[in-house]
């Protein structure tokens, strides 16, 4: 292998040295990047002002993403958000860790046989197993792709692997040769690389593309950069690693201080060929450089990036949509590009404005990210083909059989409510073809409360042919007494972990969308349900989650994690 190269140091003054626990590793990082200053920046892979580099989309909502707490999903709603990201066009799916658990595994596998269009990929730790793993899992894609990730940083170095750097960069050598065996596509990532030391992070990344790593990702793990930073580490990699133009270079930003997608951006100007990100932004802790927020940015400012990507924009609002739906985490209404604000204009100067001249205040379109404005109302009279059309304008693809369900409940809905906005469409879509095969229904129920009044519930479920009934004064409201009426019939006792309730749109006679998260046998389990009575919506949601249980216990489903 050979040495990287070195630069000269000199007398520039420096930033402080940051105080506390990790001002040592600061003081390195700043020492190297000091001397980048005084050394003349390699060109940007930026091409001449009128063309444009493509970026490669790397999402990682089925990995990273999954790993926020109560994301996880099951076989089925994998399957659904990878096939939902071919149709968004993102370049890379990483789909699992396949070593993680069976569950991965098999979501891995089964996402590389059956989806076609994007590179499918799977993380592996440098270890032997992992990677074996984690490449019997990827085999059947039809461009598979094996992710192996070291920690380089000195605090991972010595608290967590207790290896020396020689150590650090031999595993890293083994781990990339042995994926290597498997895949031409190899994609390595020192964990932590941003607080890793400049010159041995050079070291690493040029020994893993000297072993054949056709990809190197520089992870702020810990979303610990700020834009400036992360620039000067991808120049200086460009700068310094003499191989550096055999691998693409990648990001992979968390946002513990809410920089992600300015890091990420910061790269891209610096050179980097692939961004890693998620649906919605989500991820550990604070989530990972949102998709929506990077691909637009690049759409809206290739004026200055001069970079674009595969990403069919207009499908943003509804892969958004089905993340948050079979994640259970919904996005806050102020989010760029995919918050319910997020093209609305409130202040009168600015309604003014975009009725004269819409990019006064407008500097993207609602109809480019697939938000439809229209709002058409739809009534009891509206028929099959006018449903049709509206799921169709909201991105939704239905098939024949989806679509007769719907509109069973649409006309329910229509009997109960006069005006039928998008946002109820959505809701029972989504209800229809992000559920669970029921095993059990909510027939009918009846619940009494009052102030100073322990509530009275009669309920009856449907399993199949059979009805049960139960007739309780119980709980401390009526919710709990729906609750602990269902329990009884299904014999599954659960924890409440969160109950949430919103309204689909606007109006007395809006429906309510309930979500629950229920703690069976240390597993979490989702649910979700609309109605427009508050409490049916939350019986419904309550027995979505409680089929949930049901259906892993039958092995049709795979369990949710604990995170
Ligand atoms: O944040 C991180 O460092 C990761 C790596 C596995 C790429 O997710
Ligand atoms: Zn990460």
């Amino acid at each position: 292998m050979r040495e990287t190269r070195s630069f000269d140091q000199d007398q520039t003054p420096r930033p402080p040295a940051a105080a506390g626990f990790f001002s040592g590793v600061h003081r390195e990082i700043w020492d190297d990047a000091d001397s980048l200053l005084h050394t003349k920046p390699k060109e940007p892979q930026r091409m001449s002002e009128s063309s444009s580099r493509q970026i490669v989309i790397f999402d990682t909502t089925l990995r990273d993403g999954e790993q926020s707490p109560g994301a996880s999903m099951n076989l089925y709603e994998k399957m659904e958000v990878a096939q939902a990201l071919v149709e968004l066009g993102v370049d890379v799916i990483e789909a699992g860790f396949p070593i993680a658990s069976p569950g991965d595994f098999n979501a891995v596998r089964e996402i590389a046989k059956t989806v076609r269009g994007s590179v499918i990929c799977g993380l592996a730790r440098c270890r032997p197993e992992d990677i074996d793993r984690a490449w019997e899992a990827v085999k059947y894609a039809e461009q598979p792709r094996i992710h192996v990730f070291l920690a380089t940083s000195a605090i991972h170095r010595e608290h967590k692997l207790k290896m020396d750097k020689a150590e650090i960069v031999q595993r890293a050598v083994e781990g990339v040769k042995r994926a290597v065996d498997y895949c031409p596509d190899v994609e390595f990532s020192p964990e932590d690389a941003v607080r890793t030391e400049i010159d041995f992070l050079c070291q690493v990344v040029e020994a893993a593309i000297d072993v054949g790593a056709t990809t190197v990702n520089i992870p702020d793990t810990v979303g610990y950069a700020t834009p400036a930073h992360m620039r000067r580490v991808i120049e200086i990699l460009r700068n310094r690693v003499p191989n550096i133009d055999r691998a693409v270079i990648s990001v992979h930003c968390h946002n513990d201080l809410g920089m992600a997608v300015a890091n990420s951006l910061a790269a891209v100007e610096a050179g980097a060929g692939q961004v890693e990100c998620t649906v919605n932004g989500i991820g550990e802790r604070a989530g990972n450089c949102s998709l929506e927020e990077i691909v637009m940015a690049l759409k809206t400012r290739n004026d200055f990036y001069h970079a674009h990507t595969r990403v069919v924009s207009q499908r943003i609002v509804p892969t958004s949509r089905l993340v948050a739906t079979v994640t259970g985490i919904q996005v806050q209404r102020n989010k760029a590009i995919v918050g319910q604000n997020a093209f609305a204009h409130e202040a009168g100067i600015h309604q003014d404005g975009m009725l004269k001249e819409r990019t006064t205040y407008e500097i993207m379109r609602p109809e480019d990210v697939g938000l439809t404005m229209s709002d058409l109302v739809l009534g009891k009279h509206s028929g099959r083909a006018a449903l049709a059309d509206r799921a169709k304008a909201l991105g939704y693809r239905l098939t024949g059989e989806q679509l007769n369900l719907v509109f069973d409940e649409f006309k329910e809905l229509a009997d109960k409510k006069k005006e039928i906005y998008d946002g109820d469409i959505a809701a029972l879509i989504e209800q229809q073809i992000h559920g669970v095969s029921e095993l059990w229904s909510l027939e009918s129920y009846q619940v009494t409360s009052g102030t100073g009044k322990v509530p009275e519930v009669t309920l009856s479920v449907r399993r199949g042919s059979e009805v049960l009934s139960s007739h309780k004064v119980c709980g401390d409201g009526p919710v709990d007494a729906v609750f602990l009426a269902i329990e009884e019939l299904t014999g599954i006792s659960v924890v409440c972990r969160d109950f949430r309730v919103h309204s689909v749109t606007v109006g007395k006679d809006a429906q309510g969308e309930v979500m629950v998260q229920l703690e069976y046998q240390g597993e979490l389990y989702r649910g979700h349900g609309v109605s427009t009575d508050s409490i049916e919506a939350s019986a419904k949601a309550f027995l979505n989650a409680i089929n949930r249980i049901a259906s892993v216990g039958n092995g049709s489903q795979q369990p949710s994690k604990i995170r």
